[in-house]
């Protein structure tokens, strides 16, 4: 796969597609531009070297073309950190795209209206010729949207069919493959993953693959009920998908070294330590658990950390995601966070964490699969 630096761009219609998928507030103002600080070094190296720059996004899943999914504010955005002026176009594709795309001059950013205004941005069998004319924009693709890498749509795998020896990943994309790669490969041991959220459902895949890698898995969130509950622990009312009772046993079986809430805190603000009374529904870990697993978590060398282990939307239930973010922030290991809801719920100490990644349903594709649809695109 080569990165954009192999690339001849100057003076040539580079079509990047990044991934600016980003929360907007009721009034559409961006309250986390984090992904578009992210793709700067690549637009800014292909700016250096005066390229045209195009770039494609998706915002949110919108059904349809309406005003709330437009990419405007992150045109605006994107133009008031590179301090430059960025164009904007009001479609994806079509005559009046090609228009504009002739009349930039190297070093121009353009910006294309959300792609998943067409369905067949997300199902390319739809429309072939959607990835086609998104191909005739530019000389060039450079994919640097890590975060919509685990997607096998339009313009982040199809298009790429049509730049044989003409595309490359971006410096985003490359940085999160190195750091994601090497820590599935070669970790520093021990190696703890800490994996939380509501579903086990949505997680299997990932929680396989780790059970097998690492040496502690610490399960928390909702999720953690369902392996409660399938080692015969009473849950009370606790989200439990009895479904995946005998796939948590499953999991269970892969590493002897699976840590589960010892404590839990329900909703009626109580702590109960082992099984849980009928009428009560866990919200978050317990006080006991949260200090077995900060000082487990001093013997780490690498912590991979995805989901919250709480309800920390609510600060009643927050206290146990707090306290680990807090204490992993304080280690001198190497600590990864795969994007997300992580992210926020890790806050105010994302920061001081070795690497934040971009993706969040990415990373866990990344680390079942071991690569992804994007990245796979760019190597054939
Ligand atoms: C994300 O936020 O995880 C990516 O931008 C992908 O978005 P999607 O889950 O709507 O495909």
């Amino acid at each position: 796969m080569l990165t954009v630096k192999d690339l001849d761009v100057g003076n040539k219609a580079v079509l990047v597609r990044v991934d600016f998928n980003v929360p907007l507030d009721k009034q559409g103002n961006i309250t986390d531009d984090s992904r578009i600080v992210a793709s700067l070094p690549t637009i800014n190296y292909l700016i250096s070297k005066n390229a045209k720059v195009i770039l494609v996004s998706h915002l949110g899943r919108p059904k349809g073309k309406t005003a709330e999914y437009t990419l405007a504010p992150c045109s605006k955005r994107l133009s008031e950190l590179l301090g430059k002026k960025v164009l904007f176009a009001t479609d994806t594709i079509g005559p009046e795209v090609e228009e504009l795309v002739r009349t930039m001059q190297p070093g121009d950013v353009l910006l294309l209206e959300n792609v998943r205004f067409y369905p067949a941005e997300e199902k390319p069998e739809l429309d072939p010729a959607f990835a086609k004319s998104l191909a005739k924009l530019a000389d060039l693709y450079v994919n640097d949207a890590f975060g919509t890498a685990h997607r096998a749509h339009s313009s982040t795998a199809t298009v790429a069919q049509y730049f044989t020896g003409k595309k490359a990943a971006g410096f985003l994309l490359q940085k999160e493959i190195d750091f994601l790669g090497s820590l599935l490969k070669n970790p520093e041991r021990p190696f703890f993953a800490i994996i939380g959220g509501a579903k086990v459902s949505t997680k299997i895949g990932v929680l396989k693959a780790l059970a097998s890698k690492v040496d502690v898995l610490m399960i928390g969130g909702a999720m953690a009920y369902t392996f409660l509950k399938a080692q015969g622990i009473q849950v009370g009312s606790s989200l439990v998908e009895d479904s995946m009772l005998e796939t948590a046993r499953e999991i269970l079986a892969l590493n002897k070294n699976i840590y589960l809430p010892e404590d839990s805190v329900t909703e009626d603000g109580k702590t109960f330590i082992g099984n849980i009374p009928d009428t009560c529904k866990g919200m978050d870990i317990g006080p006991k658990t949260a200090e077995k697993w900060i000082s487990a978590l001093q013997n780490a060398k690498t912590v991979l950390w995805n989901g919250p282990v709480g309800v920390f939307e609510n600060p009643n239930f927050a206290k146990g995601t707090h306290a680990l973010a807090k204490a992993i922030s304080e280690l001198s290991c190497t600590t990864i966070i795969g994007g997300g809801d992580t992210v926020a719920a890790v806050e105010p100490f994302a920061d001081k964490f070795t690497h934040v990644s971009t993706g969040g349903g990415a990373t866990l594709e990344f680390i079942e699969f071991g690569s992804l649809p994007g990245i796979e695109a760019l190597s054939t």
